[in-house]
């Protein structure tokens, strides 16, 4: 099959906006009196009673996937026993701050990069130190995130062992030919021995897949994702982004590899796979997200957004966000290591949200394909989304997009194909 098709006119977009605004490329560098005022943050109580999330990053990767925009060393560079001595560091300045001793946290998620370079031994130690120094909930998760090319039987065996609840795994395709094309090492057949391993164990196991890469065709993606669906996973679909200084950029620069397929193409396998997956009992949730487990529809994290309650640490990570404040870390390891080393936090990025913010993220739960609630809405900020917002909720109710009624503003399931464009009406260059 061609990967490109005859526009429709009537498409509420040229194209489909895969990423919303407010993503940790747009926060501004740190500055001493912003991080000032974020330590003086941290020295207040939460009042909030809301759960939170941990997540110490492992950005320390085997290889690198060509399209990949993450900020990761390769684990050759690292020592990473050092590495791990400085994100406890890290860990424990946070823990010793009012706001984190009057936090709880429902989830312990080693992320990155790819902590399952990590032998079994260092992620359940780093685990127990968390659990050690931060108050959990009564019922907790532990997730961790791991490329199959790291992660063997035996750490699968024992993370199961010691009570993880979900590995998150970056498969990308079944296609061995599409894994070759980017710089993925391992086999389909490596990719599939991982996830039915941990299925069988009782582990549940989400699965990344992209579509839309070079040269890739409906088949291919169909294919994928049926194997999904008989491996029983949860699954997070991400449209392929051709990152800047990614070495899939200068493939394609190079003429290496052709373009991808165009918006229309990129569009037709969303709705492929959202038709694929919804017959199949899957429901769209967050993000990307194609959930058959009832736990992930009601997960704090999800429905409670846009409440900031995210403790990141470690290289590169950069989905900090507690309460108003939104931040990144050193993406270099080296420059990490020290500023840990010398007693600050790492903080590269920090940005705290106004009034103002606060209201268009609170308009983001769209993005999440969740409703807007009037009423809370009107408890936070004194007002409800007509008042602040008139224009584009007229223009997205014209377009089809969203519904409202008397208690809140939802999407419409055509609004759920445009729910990336959805999102950056309401952020501030495109108010009106
Ligand atoms: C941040 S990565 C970490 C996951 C883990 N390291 C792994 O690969 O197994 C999370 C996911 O983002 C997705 N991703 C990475 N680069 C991307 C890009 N350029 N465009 C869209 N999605 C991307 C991939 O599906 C990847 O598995
Ligand atoms: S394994 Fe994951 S984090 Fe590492 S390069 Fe590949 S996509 Fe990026």
């Amino acid at each position: 099959m061609k990967n490109s098709t005859t526009q429709n006119k009537s498409e509420a977009y040229e194209e489909r906006a895969n990423w919303p605004p407010h993503t940790y490329r747009d926060y501004p560098d740190i500055k001493p009196e912003t991080y000032q005022e974020f330590m003086e943050f941290l020295n207040t109580e939460n009042t909030s009673g809301r759960l939170m999330e941990l997540q110490p990053w492992i950005s320390i990767c085997d290889s690198r996937c060509a399209f990949c925009y993450v900020p990761t060393t390769a684990t050759t560079k690292v020592q990473i026993e050092q590495y791990l001595k400085m994100l406890k560091k890290e860990l424990l300045m946070y823990a010793k701050t009012k706001y984190i001793k009057t936090s709880v946290f429902d989830e312990i998620v080693l992320g990155g990069g790819t902590p399952s370079v990590l032998s079994a031994e260092q992620m359940i130690d780093l685990i127990d130190f968390c659990k050690a120094n931060f108050n959990l909930n009564e019922e907790y998760f532990i997730k961790v995130s791991a490329s199959s090319k790291t992660l063997d039987l035996k750490k699968i065996d024992k993370l199961a062992e010691y009570g993880t609840y979900q590995v998150d795994m970056g498969a990308q395709t079944f296609d061995d030919g599409l894994r070759k094309l980017m710089c993925l090492p391992d086999s389909a057949e490596n990719v599939e021995k991982a996830i039915r391993h941990a299925r069988k164990l009782g582990l549940c196991v989400c699965v990344d897949f992209m579509y839309n890469f070079p040269t890739q065709t409906m088949e291919s993606w169909i294919e994928t994702l049926k194997k999904a669906i008989e491996l029983d996973v949860e699954i997070d679909c991400y449209s392929l982004h051709v990152d800047p200084g990614t070495a899939l950029e200068k493939m394609i620069q190079n003429g290496v590899v052709p373009p991808q397929g165009d918006g229309d193409f990129e569009k037709e396998m969303y709705l492929a796979a959202y038709k694929l997956l919804t017959g199949a009992g899957y429901k769209a949730v967050g993000h990307d997200r194609f959930s058959r487990v009832e736990w992930h529809m009601r997960e704090n994290c999800l429905n409670g957004w846009p409440w900031g309650g995210i403790l990141t640490t470690g290289a590169g990570c950069f989905m900090g966000y507690l309460q108003r404040f939104s931040y990144s870390n050193a993406d270099d390891i080296n420059t990490y290591m020290s500023i840990v080393q010398s007693g600050k936090l790492p903080i590269q990025r920090l940005s705290k949200s106004t009034d103002d913010d606060m209201m268009r993220r609170e308009m983001s739960r769209l993005y999440i394909r969740l409703p807007v609630s009037k009423q809370e809405f009107m408890e936070k900020f004194g007002k409800i989304p007509e008042d602040v917002f008139p224009r584009q909720l007229e223009r997205l109710k014209a377009k089809g997009l969203i519904e409202i009624d008397d208690k809140e503003v939802r999407l419409t399931k055509q609004g759920e194909v445009w729910k990336g464009n959805i999102a950056w009406e309401f952020a501030p260059k495109h108010t009106d």
